[in-house]
């Protein structure tokens, strides 16, 4: 049985290279490259596993990054087709729905698993927001009318809550892939640490996977350091 050679040999030499990594249409990560994850199965062993198509655990490295939210804030100005509302209950679809369709295609999946589906994104804002450390002045939906049709489309989402340090955390921002690279990612995260200030909070924090690269430079851009590495134990199906 290969998994938990896949566990030690995970544990013993490091991590997954996501390198050869693909995408199912559920959006979970694959790894087709076995001996990326096993470095020494032999050949047999990866066929039957090949076959077998094995869940195995892999550590995904995450930095908790911290701002201070003390000094100016900027505030979020976004385009004219896109508005910004503040937390509503009778928004929790529309945030959970773009939630999903930021993160299913993404590497958070695969750490996440719930965030691959749509009843799982549900559930999660859902338990988020009934939190007793839910801070609704530190979520935010993004929205976007379209010009020509006047259609409104849920497109971005952030959401906030205070750790028992009384530091404010963000959770799971994410922005829908057509709207990205316009600087709504980061208006949507300005708007949540101003909330985070005004909910009294001095420091925020999140936390980033590693593969995650450009997401890393977004928050060290906007003065996110590094403060501590954990890894995260998810499944992932080896094909
Ligand atoms: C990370 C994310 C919210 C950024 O949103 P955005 O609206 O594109 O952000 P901005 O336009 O303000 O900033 C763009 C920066 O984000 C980076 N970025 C990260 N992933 C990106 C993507 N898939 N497409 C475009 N830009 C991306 C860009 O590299 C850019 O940084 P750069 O200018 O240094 O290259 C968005 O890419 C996203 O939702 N990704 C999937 C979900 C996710 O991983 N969220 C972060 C969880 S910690």
């Amino acid at each position: 049985m290969q998994i938990p050679r896949v566990v030690s040999n995970m544990m013993a030499g490091g991590f997954a290279s996501f390198a050869s990594e693909k995408r199912t249409n559920a959006g979970r990560a694959v790894v087709r490259n076995w001996s990326a994850v096993v470095p020494n199965a032999n050949e047999s062993e990866s066929r039957n596993s090949w076959a077998l198509g094995v869940m195995g655990l892999t550590y995904f490295k995450r930095y908790r990054m911290e701002i201070t939210l003390a000094g100016t804030l900027r505030t979020a100005t976004v385009p004219s087709a896109y508005s910004l509302e503040p937390w509503d209950s009778a928004l929790l679809e529309a945030h959970a729905d773009a939630k999903y369709r930021s993160f299913c295609f993404e590497i958070d999946a695969t750490v996440f698993p719930c965030l691959g589906e749509r009843d799982g994104c549900r559930r999660l804002m859902d338990e988020i927001s009934r939190r007793e450390t839910f801070v609704p002045q530190a979520t935010w939906l993004l929205t976007h009318h379209s010009p020509d049709t006047g259609m409104a489309e849920s497109c971005g989402t952030i959401q906030g809550i205070c750790d028992r340090q009384g530091v404010g955390a963000i959770q799971n921002l994410g922005v829908t892939p057509v709207h990205r690279g316009l600087g709504l990612g980061t208006q949507l995260l300005f708007q949540a640490l101003l909330g985070f200030r005004k909910a009294g909070l001095r420091r925020a924090y999140l936390e980033v996977t590693a593969q995650n690269t450009g997401a890393v430079r977004l928050y060290e851009r906007l003065g996110f350091r590094r403060v501590k590495t954990v890894y995260k134990a998810a499944e992932v199906a080896y094909v």
